[in-house]
């Protein structure tokens, strides 16, 4: 199959995509947070062929995608008061919310839960082509499974080109990294997985924010299947170290004396870091040699973190590097899922000085 790539569609093209997706096609969509990989949630077949593609375990449920709230109605038992003030606040944008499903919903979408998980993106392509489609749309984030998540149609294009009908490319995405996802109660959620509608913004739609107790102990099974597997994992060991610019710099100067000369380090760090570094006189032309450097973005500014994460770790894959060396951010709003992403990448080898 060729990958057709539809860069930024017209009005005519977007009605056309919409109606390859009715009717099963599979096509990568970009929203704010990262790329769906996208097809019609509500026709099983299609969406075993987002299972196929991705490699993606069965049990691992798919969100549907809407273009505005009154999609929402025929896909779920009831819109309860807790989530309607939620969507209000938060839609369209990252925050994906499970409510229990109606009888619409195929099992397929859902892996055999009795919840479907709804999210209204905050990209006016996206939402276009969902309305020309009628139907909601059911999108996986748009890597093979494990990958980082592609913020881009080239990275979509690099793990998904000959297997999927078409990438409808309309730019980088701006957040970076997946939409928050919650379960609703009575005035209250629970986060299964931490996004950019962090809890702190939670807390002024809900009196009480519950964390899923697996992502805080990490002991349990957690509740949104995707989040017990392996992710994001970039190729090559990567170790995050969480601290101020100088402690990072001398951590810094004890790993160039700890790894073989021979070894390439890739160096994944924020502007911050960056200066200290360079004035512990660290970044000469014989250590340059050895490093790949990444700048990813500024402490001070955390959705700059978040937004170039995925990308930089895809960018270390194709340089080849031996080991990672990341610089992780705290765990406070943003952060906390910025840092979700960087434990399980780096497979929990965090190391906060
Ligand atoms: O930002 C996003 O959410 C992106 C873009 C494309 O919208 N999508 C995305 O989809 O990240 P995916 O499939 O990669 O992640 C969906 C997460 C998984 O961890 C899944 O287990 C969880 O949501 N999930 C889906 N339905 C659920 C349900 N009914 N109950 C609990 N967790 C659910
Ligand atoms: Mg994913």
């Amino acid at each position: 199959m060729k990958t057709v790539i539809f860069r930024y569609p017209n009005d005519e093209e977007i009605n056309k995509i919409g109606l390859l997706l009715k009717e099963g096609q599979l096509i990568a969509i970009p929203t704010e947070t990262v790329y769906g990989l996208g097809a019609n949630g509500l026709d099983e077949r299609a969406m075993e062929g987002i299972y196929e593609a991705k490699g993606r375990p069965s049990d691992n449920p798919l969100i549907l995608h809407v273009a505005d709230q009154s999609m929402v109605d025929s896909l779920v038992k009831v819109v309860t008061p807790t989530a309607k003030k939620l969507m209000d606040a938060f839609w369209p944008g990252p925050l994906t919310i499970t409510l229990e499903k109606s009888t619409l919903v195929p099992h397929k979408a859902t892996g055999g839960l009795n919840r479907v998980a709804l999210r209204c993106p905050k990209n006016d392509l996206c939402r276009s082509i969902i309305k020309a489609s009628g139907v909601p749309i059911a999108a996986p984030s748009a890597n093979i499974s494990g990958r980082p998540s592609p913020t881009s149609a080239e990275e979509v294009f690099h793990d998904m080109n000959g297997k999927i009908y078409g990438i409808v490319d309309g730019g980088p995405c701006p957040v970076g990294i997946e939409s928050t996802v919650v379960e609703v109660g009575t005035d209250e959620v629970t986060i299964l997985r931490p996004g950019a509608i962090t809890e702190e913004l939670l807390l002024t739609v809900v009196s009480k924010v519950h964390w899923d107790p697996a992502l805080v102990e990490g002991t349990e099974v957690p509740k949104a299947p995707g989040m017990k597997y392996t992710h994001y994992a970039p190729n090559a060991p990567m170790t995050t170290y969480v601290g101020l610019p100088k402690a990072l710099a001398d951590q810094f100067a004890l790993t160039l004396k700890e790894v073989p000369q021979d070894a390439k380090i890739g160096i994944f760090i924020s502007e911050e870091t960056h200066r200290a570094i360079v004035e512990a006189g660290l970044l000469k032309d014989d250590i340059a040699s050895r490093i790949e450097l990444i700048i990813y973005g500024k402490q001070s500014h955390i959705e700059s973190l978040g937004q170039s994460l995925y990308k930089s770790l895809l960018v270390f894959n194709e340089r080849a590097v031996d080991l990672i060396w990341a610089e992780g951010t705290d765990r406070d709003g943003f952060g906390k899922a910025i840092m979700n992403r960087m434990d399980k990448a780096s497979s929990h080898r965090i190391i906060v000085l």
